[in-house]
């Protein structure tokens, strides 16, 4: 049992960005980020997901490799790995790089120099991303680069970020960025690599690296023997948990609440650590990461394939690449994948690959050793906590498919996964390897199958399955197309998902699509040959040429970001760098969860129903938040429903029992126009055609947090990331039974919003207020993701029905909308809906537009504000209804469009009050620019060709304009001057990592500097925006709708002009005794003669400019995969119109990052609940937001400067919501790809009729469009070769 003393270590020993740490005792379960953030002074690793699904917490983990005597450095999740396991080794956090002290690293000044930090919550994840990968650049063999040049590519970099899911739903700035970064840090050669772990490791790490076992109760056996001995333990009956562990990467899917006594790590043991390659196969230790296993496979053809082995091992490292994330591959290894697979029923990718290519398993239980077939290891009852799978063999091809040397044959390899994301981190629909011997017949013209092995899994089975009946059809048949028709029903018939598996047939239909597509080069190469079999022989000669699928590149290639700069207000309108970014990228930038926990401080976790109320019913607190959250696990709620109405769970349910939320009038939008007139002009009539749209989570990456601290004499102070500060304040006062003069809610950063931190942060702010007030302790909450996820309640859901009548010509006169939203259990913010929606709905000249929009009150988790709250389901509506008459009259969607844009007369006659002045109305300008820098005419045409010459691939294209109204609200500012000249701005307004702070900054140092001193060139560096304070700066609002950033620089401004007209005297009289006058002395003197340097300011907007509309548009073209209901967004081009923007880097930014986000909307995001109203996707496994490869290939971004709008601020305009409904172009790209291979599949059918009228859910998922695009597409395509 006992560890050899020469290699025991006593304590646990690492380093953290060079300074070493010894832990004398820890709880074996502790991850490596609890300690980083609760015992160590870095906090720039930060937890969201806890799961190894977005990489917020990624660190560099730097390890000696006594083999090679060298230092390995790659990334980690810290939230997943625990510490225990990096006994030895050396951290690297942001920190680590560089500070505000010592200087950043060039990494930090990049990310900040490109504007590629938003919220800053992610940033430094991506940076140690970024980091690992150049350092691993600088080790690869590689000819040496110029002198100052780093040996990283540009695609290494970008695959680096690809694992940060974060990045997406915070602009795309942070996405582009790396491209755009690396280029330009190719001209310096990365310095201060491994700053620490070096030296560390060498000296003190080399001979010990063993754990005293019983001090931690964590075990490193270093031969099978001690393993033996250590698992004889388990069986102790003496209630010990014992966990076998190697990367622990397993709790990011299954999170075990359980807590074990004791953790074996397997790591150390020789046999389960080698990697042997010899003519019968390549062998891998279980323990093995699958990094490590993919280097391994691809070594093996460095230098193009030699072999047909090599083919395959190099398909199966690419195929594992898929598997998760980098940071996850890093430490997962390919034994706790397979032991997953077989004991979880994990839908695991490596198992089916696997599977297919005949491996084989070596394990021991107790004293027997086995060596089992894969296939047998997965079907064997499941392994218990004794059996230890100690490795793997990939065999020699040859022997599994029984074929003797010397034979003329090739073989055929490849796998494939369907998934929401094609470069991985998301599990698949189904994933599927095959493999097949074939030959040229020779008494045929055709190609004999000799042998073949096909595996499918992930698809709703407890395991992956070989499809043997196929496999026994198809040996030793000459491929035909009769045959392939006949393999395809077979593995219909097999390939079923279990019940309860969503998209069943979905994925049934994906198995199909593979099998098709493995042989479907061989029956397009050379088309059929006259006695019907496929002969496309010569596609075989070279192993590599089955590689070549042309298929797009996976990672953005391009993007342009165009602005006219406009110095007339320098600095504002100055792309300057945003506003505590570089201390966002070092780590040092300060989030609620990053405050040191006070003395005494409580930890709260909430405890919601379960049945389909979705509230609050308690919160608990404890000594940490990891007990708390297991508490909150543990309470068993007794729920008493007897007498209760069954609850409301449909907007239909709600009107029959009219369950609805009042609106008040004021909010009520107007009807436009006289409906029963524009009815009775139309041509065509569509009538109650229907329309139902899904919600949508925040996806902010920290997750709502509050840190309450009781004061003297009956005060509170509450930390909280919330967008209305003022709220929670009034809410916390009323709750605590105390005056509001007691309270003070303190908001510095908020690390995203989206508006799930507005009303929502409310009762965590209030919860933590009520335990500190009532305990007379500090508490505090940092709610777990999946608690995020079930209680945000996201957009609102809604119903519509549609009655729309139109000319022949496409000139619609008249619409009607009845929309039934369900706003959930609690009023929230949803009586401001309708008015939203109209706001956007009125994007086109619809004659007359009525309407009768109810807030249903239902039982579901109460919906709030989402980034265009009301206004993204609008857009989508009118589209719909676009769509829907082009289709009715078989014209082009754009005509419509074309013909329905306003004129400025039914612009005012819409949008009464707000249209502006006619020079304002952009969008007819807008529409036509964008027409020629999108080329668009010309790719409309290109696509009709590439859809005449692709079956299997449809491409579509489409360009939507919007209409987008704001209103700004009152906004209180103050500006104080310090004795040395800095300036201290406080504004209502949140930094939500929208920027505000920076275009603040940047408005009071264009409005001091009128003052005309000496010496203010630099004056921006003089002014710092300082965290909200509620008793500082009371009446701060709501931060929401776009325009909080524009009021509140006005806000500033009135404060700043308030300073110079009181300083300009002095001034003048300063000048007349000294010529010029410097900013410092002109202070000085200001205070000697006591001249109030603080003044505050409420804005309260003009009433009658207080609305303006924003207007944009963009192409987006698309390629739709018909075999799988895959779309690629191949190129998207956006114009919008800031007016005059403020920043336009931070515009770019929200432009870019809205419209992803709304890419997340229309394509990816399902945030679905059961049949009983609870949250089902609740965690990065399912609930999928873009990454770096969904979003466009190619992605154009132009802000037009629109020049002088009296009424606006310093001729500015919003750009934080609007743009996000231009991804609606891609939902309609989509729509029009779809149109054509639905043509297509009715020409198969020999149906010769027009079928353009269909509906395209939102969002437009695989499965969704697969189904449109026909789930049997295949199937007829086959038969329509065979009639
Ligand atoms: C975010 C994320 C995304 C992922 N995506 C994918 C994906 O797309 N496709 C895919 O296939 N996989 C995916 N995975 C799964 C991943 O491959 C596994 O989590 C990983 O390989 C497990 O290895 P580990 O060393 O971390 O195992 P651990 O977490 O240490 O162990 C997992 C389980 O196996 C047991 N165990 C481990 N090794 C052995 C052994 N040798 N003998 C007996 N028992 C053992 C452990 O006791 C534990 O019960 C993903 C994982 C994460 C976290
Ligand atoms: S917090 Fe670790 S990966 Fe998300």
């Amino acid at each position: 049992m006992e560890q050899s003393e020469s290699t025991v270590n006593n304590s646990l020993v690492f380093a953290v960005n060079g300074k070493r740490f010894e832990v004398s005792t820890i709880h074996p379960s502790t991850t490596l980020l609890e300690f980083l953030r609760s015992h160590t002074p870095f906090k720039g690793a930060k937890l969201s997901c806890g799961e190894g699904g977005c990489g917020a917490c990624v660190v560099l983990l730097s390890k000696y490799n006594p083999v090679l005597d060298q230092v390995d450095d790659f990334t980690v999740s810290s939230c997943l790995t625990l510490l225990c396991s990096i006994n030895g080794c050396s951290i690297t956090t942001t920190e680590g790089l560089g500070n505000t002290k010592d200087g950043f690293h060039p990494i930090h000044e990049r990310f900040s120099g490109f504007h590629a930090s938003q919220c800053g919550f992610c940033t430094p994840g991506m940076c140690m991303s970024l980091f690992s990968a150049l350092v691993n650049a600088e080790k690869i063999l590689r000819p040496e680069p110029p002198l100052g040049f780093s040996k990283l590519k540009v695609s290494e970099a970008g695959k680096g970020l690809l694992q940060e899911i974060s990045a997406a739903v915070l602009g795309i700035a942070p996405l582009l960025m790396p491209v755009k970064v690396l280029q330009q840090m190719l001209i310096w050669r990365i310095w201060g690599l491994i700053p620490f772990g070096e030296r560390f490791l060498k000296n003190e790490t080399r001979s010990t690296l063993l754990l005293d076992s019983s001090r931690y109760s964590w075990y490193n056996p270093v031969t099978i023997e001690q393993l033996r001995s250590l698992l004889g333990f388990v069986e102790d009956g003496n209630g010990t948990r014992v966990k076998v562990v190697v990367g622990n990467t397993g709790m990011g899917y299954y999170k075990e609440v359980e807590n074990y006594d004791k953790y074996i790590d397997l790591r150390y043991i020789p046999e389960l650590s080698v990697i042997r390659r010899d003519n019968t196969g390549i062998s891998i230790g279980a323990a093995v990461t699958i990094s490590k296993a993919i280097e391994a496979l691809k070594e093996c053809n460095q230098s193009g394939f030699h072999t047909e082995e090599d083919m395959v091992y190099k398909k199966i490292a690419d195929h594992m690449e898929k598997v998760a994330s980098g940071f996850i591959q890093n430490s997962a290894s390919l034994g706790g994948n397979l032991v997953m697979a077989q004991r979880n029923h994990f839908p695991s990718d490596i198992a089916t690959v696997l599977l297919a290519v005949g491996s084989t398993v070596n394990i021991i239980t107790g004293l027997k050793s086995e060596e089992l077939t894969l296939e047998e290891f997965l079907r064997r009852p499941e392994l218990d906590s004794k059996s230890i799978l100690i490795s793997i063999k990939i065999p020699d091809w040859d022997r599994i498919m029984g074929i003797s040397s010397g034979t003329k044959m090739n073989l055929l390899f490849e796998t494939y996964r369907a998934a929401p994301r094609p470069l991985g981190n998301a599990l698949p629909y189904l994933n599927a390897a095959l493999m097949a011997k074939v030959s040229r017949c020779t008494t045929s013209n055709g190609i004999i199958v000799s042998n073949c092995r096909f595996a499918f899994g992930a698809y709703g089975t407890k395991h992956p399955m070989r499809a043997t009946k196929v496999e026994e059809f198809l040996t030793g048949k000459v491929l035909s197309v009769g045959v392939l028709c006949e393999a395809v029903k077979l593995l219909k018939g097999i390939v079923v998902p279990d019940d309860g598996t969503s998209s069943p047939a979905y994925r049934s239909s994906l198995a199909v699509s593979f099998l098709f597509e493995f042989f479907s080069h061989l029956l397009e190469a050379n088309a059929e040959s006259p006695d019907g079999c496929m002969n496309g022989y010569s596609t075989l000669l070279s192993p590599a040429k089955q590689l070549d699928h042309g298929k797009i590149p996976t990672l953005p290639s391009s993007a342009k970001q165009g602005v006219e700069l406009n110095r007339q207000y320098h600095p504002v309108g100055d792309p300057i760098e945003k506003s505590g970014a570089a201390i966002q990228a070092s780590g040092e930038a300060v989030y609620v969860d990053d405050i040191p926990s006070p003395t005494n401080c409580l930890h709260g976790a909430f405890i919601y129903s379960t049945k389909p109320f979705a509230q609050y019913i308690a919160f608990v607190v404890a000594d940490t938040q990891k007990h708390a959250d297991m508490a909150a696990n543990l309470a068993v709620v007794d729920y008493d429903m007897e007498n209760l109405e069954p609850p409301i769970l449909s907007v239909e349910e709600a009107v029959r029992k009219s369950s609805f939320f009042e609106v008040p009038s004021i909010l009520k939008p107007k009807q436009v126009g006289d409906f029963s007139k524009g009815m009775a002009e139309a041509d065509h009539k569509i009538l109650s055609a229907e329309i139902k749209l899904g919600s949508q989570y925040y996806f902010y990456m920290e997750t709502q947090t509050a840190l309450a601290v009781p004061d003297e004499d009956n005060c509170i102070v509450v930390y909280s990331a919330i967008q209305c500060p003022e709220y929670a304040h009034g809410a916390i006062a009323r709750c605590l039974g105390i005056p509001e003069h007691n309270v003070r809610v303190i908001t510095r950063r908020v690390g995203g919003g989206f508006g799930g931190k507005a009303i929502r942060a409310m009762p965590v702010a209030t919860a933590c207020a009520l335990a500190a007030y009532k305990l007379h302790r500090p508490v505090r909450i940092y709610m777990n993701h999946k608690t995020d996820m079930i209680i945000a309640g996201g957009r609102h859901p809604m119903k519509v029905t549609y009655s729309v009548g139109f000319k022949s010509d496409g000139k619609i006169t008249a619409l009607h909308l009845d929309i039934l939203i369900n706003a959930g259990i609690a009023v929230d913010v949803s009586p401001v809906m309708p008015q939203h929606m109209l706001g956007a709905l009125k994007n086109y000249d619809w004659g007359a537009l009525s309407f009768d929009i109810k807030l249903c009150k239902t039982n579901h988790s109460s919906k709030s504000a989402m980034r265009a709250p009301g206004e993204a389901q609008a857009i989508f509506i009118s589209e719909a209804v676009i769509e829907h008459i082009a289709s009715t009259l078989s014209v082009d969607v754009d005509s419509v469009r074309i013909k329905n844009l306003h004129t400025f007369n039914s612009l005012i006659f819409f949008f009464e009050g707000s249209a502006g002045e006619p020079f304002e109305y952009t969008l007819p300008s807008i529409w036509d620019k964008l027409a020629t820098s999108s080329s668009f005419k010309e790719r409309t045409e290109k696509i009709k060709q590439f859809n005449m010459c692709n079956k299997w691939r449809k491409r579509g294209i489409s360009r939507v304009p919007i209409v987008h109204e704001v209103s700004l609200r009152p906004t209180p500012g103050k500006v104080s001057i310090l004795s040395d000249g800095s300036v201290a701005v406080e504004v209502g307004g949140i930094e939500l990592g929208q920027g505000l702070w920076t275009k603040v900054k940047q408005m009071a140092a264009f409005a001091l500097s009128s003052i005309q001193c000496d010496g203010m060139g630099d004056f921006l560096e003089k002014v710092r925006v300082i965290q909200s304070d509620t008793l500082s700066l009371i009446q701060g609002g709501l931060t929401a709708g776009s325009t909080t950033s524009e009021s509140t620089c006005e806000a500033i401004r009135l404060c700043c002009n308030m300073l110079v007209e009181r300083l300009i005297p002095i001034k003048e009289k300063l000048q007349e005794q000294m010529g010029s006058v410097k900013w410092s002395t002109l202070i000085l003197q200001a205070q000697s003669q006591a001249v109030n340097l603080s003044a505050s300011s409420y804005y309260v907007p003009d009433f009658s400019s207080m609305r303006y509309l924003n207007y944009g548009a963009a192409v987006s073209e698309v390629e739709v995969n018909l075999l799988t209901g895959e779309t690629t967004i191949l190129q998207s081009d956006i114009i919008y119109d800031c007016g005059q923007s403020l920043n336009p880097a931070v515009d770019l930014g929200q432009i870019e990052g809205a419209f992803v986000q709304g890419i997340g909307f229309f394509m990816l995001e399902e945030y679905t609940t059961n049949a009983d109203g609870l949250v089902v996707t609740k965690g990065t496994w399912t609930y999928k937001i873009p990454t770096v490869d969904t979003i466009p290939k190619q992605f154009n971004v132009e802000i037009m400067n629109s020049g002088q709008h009296k009424k606006r601020v310093l001729s500015s305009k919003a750009s934080g919501e609007p743009p996000l409904l231009l991804a609606v172009s891609v939902h309609c790209a989509t729509r029009a790809a779809i149109r054509e291979a639905r043509q297509q599949l009715l020409r198969w059918t020999g149906l010769n009729k027009s079928d353009s009228t269909f509906q395209l859910e939102v969002p437009a998922t695989m499965p969704v469009v697969k189904k449109l695009c026909g789930l049997d597409n295949v199937e007829n395509y086959l038969q329509s070769l065979l009639s």
